[in-house]
């Protein structure tokens, strides 16, 4: 049977020890194969978290130095991507945190550099194990805030990404770091020296200060970090929006009734060529254009047409009806448009002209 007791070190990340007899087996207890299956398991259990840690450190660490390398992430409020036009929107979006958006619209630069460097920060911590349980912590509240802004119009909110983060936050901000981590060495140590007879004060100010020293030292480098990459691996702003690489031309076309497409709604085909689904609209009486549904940040699907846009409810991008250029980013290539042409009470959609 699996024997568990813990001793809990001093500091904010420092976490439980927990022997689950995966040394040896228990005094007592049969050698050989059933005691392999029971070292196997606590072994397993013990590192059921291992890969959602990774997953989200590292997840965290790509979105940061994702954010600063990109061009239009740090750009003005021209840039339909850039953060202060993205908070914007999320602020006239409806958002229940709306009225808390003031000090990010008035101070975007700082903002949107302690977003990116809170990620990295978080994402460090969790890969090292440092601080563990902070640094979920950390992660949990960056995710809550996208979901309350960023994710708040996803519909169904399944889609909406934000949210299954701040739940997948929740066991480590329960259970912390404690194995293969800088947490669990600490950990260990401080039984150690519990051991040795020294006092519980000296103890925990030893883990307290060795913890500090490492954060220092994860924060220095993710600093450095950080800042080489928006330096150096940034992109250069160009003067015009860039265009999506031009897909293969569909060759086929696809005829609907007019009357299938109303006014300020749309109709939806397939792009015989590629299977995507294709919004047929007609954005003014007599006016008809299409646009590939597939969103030009990360290829989720846009929703249909609706007071003029297209919506893509994986990050919040928006696209104008009439012309498929981004109103929002993250995305900053417009939707990829279709000649369409019109005879007599027939559209016929040819192959997209971007
Ligand atoms: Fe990210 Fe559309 S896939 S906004």
């Amino acid at each position: 049977m699996t024997e568990v007791s813990s001793s809990v070190a001093a500091g904010p990340g420092a976490a439980a020890t927990i022997d689950d007899g995966t040394a040896g087996p228990a005094p007592g207890a049969p050698a050989g194969r059933p005691g392999r299956l029971t070292a196997w398991k606590a072994a397993g259990a013990r590192l059921a978290l291992l890969p959602l840690r990774l997953f989200l450190g590292v997840t965290f660490c790509y979105a940061a130095l994702d954010k600063l390398s990109d061009a239009h992430y740090l750009a003005g409020g021209t840039d339909p991507a850039s953060f202060v036009s993205q908070t914007r929107a999320v602020e006239g979006g409806g958002s229940p945190v709306a009225s808390l958006l003031g000090p990010a619209l008035h101070h975007p630069t700082p903002f949107a550099l302690l977003i990116a460097f809170g990620e990295l920060a978080v994402g460090l911590g969790v890969l090292l194990g440092l601080w563990g349980r902070l640094a979920a912590a950390g992660g949990a509240a960056l995710s809550l805030s996208l979901w309350l802004t960023v994710s708040w119009n996803v519909s169904p909110y399944y889609l909406g990404n934000d949210l299954a983060y701040l739940l997948a936050w929740t066991p480590l901000v329960l259970a912390g770091t404690p194995y293969l981590s800088v947490d669990g060495y600490l950990a260990r140590r401080a039984g150690r020296d519990r051991g040795r007879g020294l006092s519980e004060d000296h103890v925990r100010r030893r883990a307290l200060m060795d913890g500090g020293i490492a954060a220092v030292a994860m924060g220095g480098a993710g600093l450095l970090t950080g800042s080489l990459t928006a330096t150096f691996g940034r992109e250069k702003p160009s003067a015009k929006p860039k265009q999506a690489a031009a897909p293969a031309p569909a060759a086929a076309a696809v005829t609907v009734d007019a009357a299938t497409v109303p006014l300020g709604g749309s109709a939806q085909v397939k792009d015989p060529a590629s299977g995507d689904a294709v919004y047929l609209v007609q954005p003014k009486a007599g006016q008809y254009c299409a646009f590939s549904s597939v969103c030009t940040h990360s290829g989720c699907a846009v929703d249909a047409p609706k007071n003029g846009q297209l919506y893509c409810p994986c990050h919040g991008s928006r696209f104008d009806a009439a012309t498929g250029a981004v109103l929002n980013g993250p995305a900053t290539k417009p939707l990829p448009k279709y000649r369409v042409t019109k005879e007599g009470d027939k559209l016929h959609l040819g192959p997209l002209e971007s």
